[in-house]
């Protein structure tokens, strides 16, 4: 079957890069990614590729070569429903905030309207593939949703996981370690494995079970953080004996058993992956009654948590054990560096822990604007949104940022951290000048040759 327009429902961090690059590389395809959310598709449409809703290197560039061309943008969704042969769901799966399975589920209802929408405007038939992440046996309910129309649509189910990383997006995208589709009909998977062809080796498209494609995905992120949970288990212990964990990172890593990616210890993991989709297997595993499974995955996020947590009380009780009324800067408020998204970034619940002790946070990140911060501490309820606005102020300017400050601390891995001119930075902070390096990226003797009192990761 040969496909000549495909939709993608859902204009986020995946439908955005995923479909630029789908639409770079098949310039005979029209692509068009729809989204509820108008101001999100107006800003994908701004003239000023500067002004994308998201930032990732190299995606500007794309999006400048092919929009209006083959890749188009738009909140008209039952149009493009109707005009593709593939659609795309590709919309956000967050942890249920209510009801059954609160706080550790996947919330499926926008991928059930999603369904629910694709069965009432088709006319034609259809392949709908799954690019959200979803729970083992999603499936099932999108194929009886779309089963029970009454209609003679045809619709064939596959589930094609993203493993992209943010930041890496673009890279990640165009040199796959793999492709994974899912699926019954031998027909529609060897379509959609015909459009990633056009730039993916034949023999690193899988082709599986929709059951093994959808697991594959839970399973891929939980092994993933459970990595950085491991590392950053033993960074505790490195702190205890003299041990350093880039030393014991860099030995392990030299195993070809264990590989040497991931290892790096931090404040704790953050982004919209890792903690939902780990929440969702555990919740996966106790509704089958396989405690033990639950247990062992649950303890990735217990670990995690006490990280960002320990990072946090390490501060204050170096700071004399009160940040009461103390200036801290924190530099990097996104979940990583190259990104400008903050979903989970552990910035937030240091800085969220340090409110609570009173201390005045000051934040400077390239690339996050500073309504978001706000957004994401007043998101937690920890305190009026006023009292927010109080204690936080944000920075376009790290020099600014730092100036009368008790203490930085390091959040995000951004590049232009390390060649910022720290002697300067020494001299604008109140004595003694402490840094916190949460992700490990300053030369420790560097800075106490220039004076500050610096701390690491597990070393
Ligand atoms: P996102 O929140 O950035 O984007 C989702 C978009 O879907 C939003 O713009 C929202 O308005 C839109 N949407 C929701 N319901 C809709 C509807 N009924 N009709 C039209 N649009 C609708 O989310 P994301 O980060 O792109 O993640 C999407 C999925 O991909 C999730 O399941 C996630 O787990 C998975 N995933 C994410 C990443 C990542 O790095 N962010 C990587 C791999 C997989
Ligand atoms: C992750 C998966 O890597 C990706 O395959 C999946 O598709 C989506 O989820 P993402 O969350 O975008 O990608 O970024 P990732 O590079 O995995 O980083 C996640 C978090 O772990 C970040 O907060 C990062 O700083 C942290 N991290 C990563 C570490 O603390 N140490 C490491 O060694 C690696």
């Amino acid at each position: 079957m040969k496909i000549s327009k495909i939709c993608c429902i859902g204009a986020g961090y995946v439908g955005g890069p995923t479909m630029a690059v789908i639409a770079k590389m098949n310039p005979n395809i029209q692509v068009t990614i729809v989204d509820i959310n108008q101001e999100r598709i107006d800003a994908w449409n701004d003239k000023d590729v500067s002004k994308l809703p998201i930032y990732e290197p190299g995606l500007a560039e794309i999006v400048a070569e092919t929009r209006g061309k083959n890749l188009y943008f738009s909140t008209e969704i039952d149009k493009a429903i109707d005009e593709s042969e593939m659609i795309f769901i590709s919309v956000n799966t967050p942890t249920k905030t209510y009801g059954k399975g609160k706080g550790m589920a996947a919330d499926l209802k926008y991928v059930e309207l999603c369904a629910r929408n694709i069965a009432d405007v088709a006319k034609t038939d259809k392949i709908v593939v799954e690019k959200s992440t979803l729970p083992v046996r999603t499936a099932q309910a999108i194929k009886s949703i779309l089963h029970n129309t009454g209609s003679n649509v045809k619709f064939d189910i596959l589930s094609n996981p993203e493993f992209l990383a943010e930041g890496t997006a673009i890279q990640d995208l165009l040199n796959p370690d793999r492709v994974l589709i899912g699926g019954e009909s031998e027909e529609a998977i060897e379509a959609l494995a015909n459009i990633y062809g056009s730039w993916v080796p034949q023999d690193q498209i899988l082709r599986t079970n929709v059951w093994s494609s959808e697991l594959s995905k839970l399973t891929a992120n939980a092994f993933l953080a459970q990595r950085i949970s491991s590392i950053n288990a033993i960074s505790e212990l490195c702190e205890r004996t003299e041990a350093d964990v880039s030393e014991v990172a860099r030995a392990i890593g030299m195993d070809s058993r264990i590989g040497s990616k991931f290892l790096n210890a931090s404040i704790g993991f953050g982004g919209s992956c890792f903690q939902k989709d780990i929440l969702n297997l555990v919740y996966i595993a106790r509704s089958y009654g396989l405690n033990e499974v639950a247990d062992y995955w649950e303890q990735v996020i217990i670990l995690n948590d006490h990280q960002k947590r320990r990072f946090s009380d390490n501060l204050i009780s170096t700071l004399y054990n009160t940040v009461s009324g103390k200036k801290i800067a924190m530099l990097g408020w996104a979940f990583k560096k190259d990104t400008n998204d903050t979903r989970e970034s552990a910035a937030i619940y240091v800085a969220d822990h340090l409110l609570s002790e009173q201390a005045n946070i000051a934040v400077y990140d390239p690339k996050v604007p500073s309504k978001k911060v706000y957004v994401d501490l007043n998101y937690l309820q920890t305190r009026s949104e006023d009292e927010n606005k109080a204690l936080v102020e944000t920075f376009d300017d790290p020099y600014e940022a730092v100036k009368d400050a008790h203490a930085i601390a390091i959040m995000t891995e951004w590049d232009e951290f390390k060649t910022y001119d720290w002697k300067k930075i020494f001299n604008l902070m109140k004595k003694p000048a402490f840094i916190f390096d949460g992700r490990n990226i300053l030369n420790k003797d560097e800075m106490t040759e220039i004076g500050f009192e610096y701390s690491s990761i597990g070393k």
